[in-house]
């Protein structure tokens, strides 16, 4: 790689943040999720492995519902001008059509203390998880869902709207379909190709509606969805079956969705973790994992560069809206930031127009599917007092933050 001598600033303004989402972090939700995690049929899987249920439930998870001015002073304690959250659909809309204001006062007061302390607020209006009666009525493969999605979502925007900096309003529209219709290990847990596309359509229906509210309240607002894109590549670069599979892999997985919602994008939110090697025959992905984080994903910086790139012909503003890794001992985590980071600054030096890298996560929790095993967090989370402590890394990331740049011993 290029820029290995240097200090690497970035450009002024460059955000510097972290993410979380609601169901992830806040506890005590009641919405499709917590159901199918005390399902019998989950808790035989989980016992049948051997596995302890307790760590698969999300249940309190980090109790940020109540901590989320401890939250917010970590936020501030990183050094970090910005702050992706979620909010919960099942929380502000227990029952079809009938919102709950003091949930909403709720969010209010978590927004206003962001702002408080000066931290910009990037607000997810869906992070995977539905409301009970939705599901009853088919969930997202119903056509209905769209406008159920948009009643909720224009509600928030008059409640909340003077308080948010940047709009997500879908979290990662394709692994939900991937892994909640084809390969059913999300809910809702099916292998049903037809409403997995028809999932797929309605949440680019829903992403185009909430657009047009969103700009409706206010013409200045910020808005996209955090996608998330992988580095695919040809094991052999010029073998032709390998560079059509790339070619495949590029179309559906990362380009399909921005396409179709292109003209209602005001950013391009990236969430990147992993690069795909590809093969020509099954299971068609053969990374080398030279290296790999706790959750075997493989660690390959140079793939963030590479999206970037790839993500040049939408010609908007790039937010890497998350980013990291699952390291327990943290023992890789400040040299997958650097790492990552001068591959963002060489993409960036390269002409893309990056603004922003959001790190994935601010502190450790529930990790869907995975439960409480992976830690992605710049502070661990005592799972018994909820206690966070700071990893070494987060030290890291504080001074990159603090200097606009990496500084190169
Ligand atoms: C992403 C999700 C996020 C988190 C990270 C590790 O796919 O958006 O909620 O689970 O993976």
């Amino acid at each position: 790689m290029k820029n290995d001598q240097k200090n690497l600033k970035f450009p002024k303004d460059f955000l510097w943040g972290v993410s979380t989402s609601a169901y992830q972090i806040e506890g005590g939700i009641i919405n499709d999720w917590s159901q199918w995690e005390m399902s019998e049929k989950r808790l035989k899987e989980l016992r049948d492995k051997k596995l302890d249920c307790h760590d698969f439930v999300a249940g309190s998870a980090c109790d940020s519902y109540n901590r989320y001015e401890e939250d917010a002073k970590m936020v501030k304690d990183l050094n970090c001008g910005a702050y992706r959250l979620g909010i919960e659909w099942a929380r502000i809309e227990p029952q079809e059509g009938e919102f709950d204001l003091e949930q909403i006062k709720h969010y209010r007061r978590v927004l206003e203390n962001l702002r408080g302390k000066n931290i910009k607020t990037v607000l997810t209006i869906w992070h995977w998880t539905n409301p009970l009666w939705l599901v009853k009525k088919g969930g997202w493969s119903n056509k209905k869902t769209v406008a159920a999605y948009a009643r909720y979502l224009e509600f928030v925007v008059a409640e909340l709207g003077d308080l948010v900096d940047f709009w997500v309003t879908i979290n990662e529209p394709t692994v939900h379909v991937f892994q909640g219709y084809f390969k059913g290990i999300f809910p809702p847990n099916k292998k049903n190709l037809i409403q997995g596309i028809k999932t797929f359509l309605n949440l680019t229906a829903a992403h185009k509606k909430s657009y047009r509210i969103i700009h409706y309240h206010n013409s200045e607002a910020k808005v996209g969805f955090a996608h998330s894109c992988s580095d695919f590549y040809p094991a052999r670069r010029w073998f032709f079956p390998e560079m059509i599979l790339s070619w495949l892999f590029d179309f559906f997985g990362n380009f399909l969705f921005l396409n179709l919602v292109r003209q209602e994008l005001d950013y391009v939110g990236l969430n990147f973790y992993h690069s795909n090697r590809l093969v020509w025959y099954p299971p068609f992905v053969k990374n080398l994992n030279r290296e790999v984080s706790d959750f075997g994903w493989e660690i390959y910086p140079l793939g963030i560069y590479e999206v970037l790139k790839k993500l040049r012909r939408f010609k908007r503003p790039i937010y890497i809206m998350e980013n990291g890794l699952a390291d327990a001992t943290d023992a890789k985590r400040a040299k997958f930031i650097i790492d990552h980071l001068r591959y963002v600054h060489q993409a960036i030096e390269g002409g893309e127009d990056v603004r922003g890298y959001f790190h994935w996560s601010l502190m450790d929790n529930f990790e869907w599917a995975a439960g409480y095993a992976m830690k992605f967090g710049l502070y661990s989370v005592d799972r018994e007092t909820f206690a966070r402590s700071p990893r070494p890394s987060a030290a890291v990331y504080a001074e990159i933050c603090k200097n606009n740049g990496i500084k190169i011993e």
